[in-house]
């Protein structure tokens, strides 16, 4: 008995998550990679260089545009904005000519705008694109990141020996820690494990949550709605494996939201949106906030959907089904009425055939137990009015090609 209750404490310890009082919620801003990559010629494309500009115009919109208000409140540089070499201390410093008055210029502005500021670096001799890893100054970045009074570090993993980088990651947690800063802390090494390096390898998920605040699990996305599903699978695909592992605190990340491109139609959009929410994913933009159009920008700032996303329980959802071109994707979410959770459910059709494919079910072909029913939003269409559904019921949903619909199911008491 007295042993059971020893690895029982063990395990509790091993268990607890990271502690800097970051990301109670999924993190929610603005990314440049996706869109923008590693565009460094501001002559030629002077709208989308990396570089101050591009981020003021970015924190201005999204203050102006009403993001901050909807929640999304990082603004988080990608690769590419350092000088090609360190300073003579060992410091890695911004590009002198596309950001003229340095980092902790650019950091103060956003901040002035009541928005959170973040940066990358890369745990690796060099960043992907190039630009000075952070191997050998861990100390040195950690303590640079703190003077820039940054908020958010996304530390990426190319360039480098999969097997140095636990301990690496961990290390550069514990000096970040040390400065007395927090710092939300966005890993990389699950993506390298279990996409980049071959074969693959399973990361160990207790140690991300104790030493990270989000993960990147799977490739980067791209532009495209089938870039967009081959994350979804893997989100549908390891579930069991990788959903348990989310919780306030401590997220999984399958990378930015396409909302506002080139690649995602209007259905699709949706779609991304809806899975997002779902599985907890931080909403990230990377997009031309510039360029949104209205109807993209509606979903964006959807409250409704955004609530989903922002659950306070955390609990991350999971394809539940999926049969004829349709997924059924669900969240246990708040209320809790009773003892019966209140659940977001997204259907998602991968079908083509030109009109809403009808596709009828019960509660129970949910797994919605309550044995009152519920009441159904549509959380695409606020203005609709909510409706019941009983338990004895059949609905029919009509779901648009390669599109989504998304409710929430509240328990009737
Ligand atoms: C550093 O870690 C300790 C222990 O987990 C935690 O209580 C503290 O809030 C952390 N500080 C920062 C700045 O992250
Ligand atoms: C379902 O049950 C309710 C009351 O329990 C009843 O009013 C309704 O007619 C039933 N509907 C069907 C389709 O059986």
């Amino acid at each position: 008995m007295k042993s059971i209750i020893i690895i029982f404490c063990i395990y509790i310890s091993i268990a607890r998550a990271l502690d800097n009082g970051l990301a109670k919620t999924p993190p929610m801003g603005w990314m440049s990679w996706e869109r923008f990559r590693c565009i460094i010629d501001c002559d030629k494309y002077p709208d989308e260089c990396i570089s101050e500009r591009l981020i003021i115009e970015m924190a201005d919109i999204m203050v102006k545009d009403g993001y901050l208000a909807a929640g999304y409140e990082y603004v988080n540089i990608d690769d590419c904005w350092s000088e090609l070499e360190r300073d003579k201390d060992g410091k890695i410093i911004a590009d002198k000519n596309r950001f003229p008055r340095g980092i902790k210029f650019l950091s103060d502005y956003v901040h002035s705008k009541g928005l959170k500021f973040g940066t990358y670096l890369d745990y690796g001799t060099k960043t992907c694109a190039g630009y000075p890893g952070s191997l050998d100054f861990l100390e040195t970045d950690a303590q640079s990141l703190a003077e820039w009074e940054v908020d958010f570090i996304k530390m990426d993993g190319c360039n480098v020996d999969t097997e140095k980088m636990v301990d690496g990651y961990i290390e550069f947690g514990r000096l970040m820690n040390a400065t007395g800063r927090p710092i939300m802390y966005s890993c990389s090494w699950p993506a390298y494990f279990e996409y980049y390096r071959k074969p693959t390898m399973y990361p160990d998920y207790e140690i991300l949550k104790k030493t990270c605040n989000l993960w990147r699990n799977w490739k980067d996305i791209e532009d495209s709605y089938e870039s967009m599903l081959f994350t979804s699978d893997y989100f549908a695909e390891h579930a069991e494996r990788v959903a348990p592992h989310a919780g306030p605190g401590h997220w999984n990340d399958p990378d930015t939201l396409l909302l506002g491109n080139f690649g995602l139609s209007y259905e699709q959009s949706k779609a991304q949106l809806a899975i997002w929410a779902v599985i907890a994913a931080p909403f990230l933009l990377s997009n031309d906030l510039r360029t949104v159009t209205p109807e993209i920008k509606e979903l964006l700032l959807n409250r409704e959907i955004i609530a989903v996303d922002q659950d306070p329980l955390g609990i991350q959802g999971k394809q539940l089904k999926k049969g004829n071109g349709i997924e059924v994707w669900v969240r246990p979410i708040t209320p809790i009425v009773g003892n019966e959770y209140s659940y977001a459910v997204a259907f998602v059709s991968r079908r083509t055939d030109g009109h809403g494919y009808a596709f009828p079910y019960s509660l129970a072909d949910l797994n919605l137990n309550s044995k009152n029913g519920y009441i159904v939003k549509d959380l695409f269409n606020l203005k609709r009015k909510t409706f019941n559904l009983l338990q004895n019921e059949t609905h029919e949903e009509r779901v648009n090609p390669t599109g989504a619909n998304f409710y929430k199911f509240t328990p009737i008491k």
